[in-house]
């Protein structure tokens, strides 16, 4: 049943959006992913830098505290800002699903040119009961080394980091949970990147 499900809306996304790379998302070469994501919610669709493009920076949205009586969700969204050369740095940005809350961070980005090739993520352990929020920041490798982390929220743990693309990341899936109403929110859960290698 669910692997049914999964491949129709794997089709429609290749009819409805996979245009940014010839033959939908036969371009990636490889998908890294982290142990040490949150149980809820479900994978949305997949999105793909254009042609060519690198990621070479990033933005999160977050949620801040809500304070005792409020319910938090931290990690609300991931963007990656696709980079095609020095004249096109900021041109073309990928999210897949977000959720509602929280405000966008400025963007991060690699020194000179570099592409973000691996990721860590924080992940608040299932708390019963409790608020909990699942994801709460991320933190990104680029391919000169260095180390960049986003302005997300502090609980939990940052996680073991994955395996690295060959040259870069190049598109991204979300795991979010819908809004849930008066019960407890998490929204983004995990995620998964996908390396290409032109
Ligand atoms: C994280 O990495 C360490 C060292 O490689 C390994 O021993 C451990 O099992 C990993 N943890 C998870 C949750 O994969």
């Amino acid at each position: 049943m669910e692997q049914t499900v999964g491949a129709k809306l794997l089709l429609l996304w290749v009819i409805c959006c996979g245009h940014g790379r010839v033959g939908g998302l036969s371009g990636y070469t490889k998908v890294i992913e982290v142990t040490n994501g949150g149980p809820w919610g479900d994978w949305a669709w997949p999105e793909m830098c254009p042609d060519g493009f690198f990621s070479s920076g990033f933005s999160i949205k977050v949620e801040p505290p809500q304070g005792i009586q409020g319910d938090d969700t931290a990690l609300n969204g991931i963007r990656l800002h696709c980079a095609g050369g020095n004249a096109e740095l900021n041109t073309h940005v990928v999210e897949s699903q977000s959720g509602r809350w929280g405000v966008w961070s400025e963007p991060l980005w690699c020194p000179d040119g570099s592409f973000l090739v691996a990721f860590s993520l924080r992940v608040e352990p299932p708390m019963t009961p409790g608020d909990n929020t699942a994801a709460n920041n991320v933190r990104f490798r680029c391919s000169d080394g260095t180390e960049l982390e986003g302005p997300g929220q502090t609980w939990g743990d940052f996680g073991n980091w994955s395996e690295p693309c060959p040259k870069g990341l190049c598109g991204l899936q979300i795991k979010i949970e819908r809004p849930r109403g008066l019960r407890d929110d998490t929204a983004v859960n995990d995620v998964r990147f996908f390396c290409c290698l032109s």
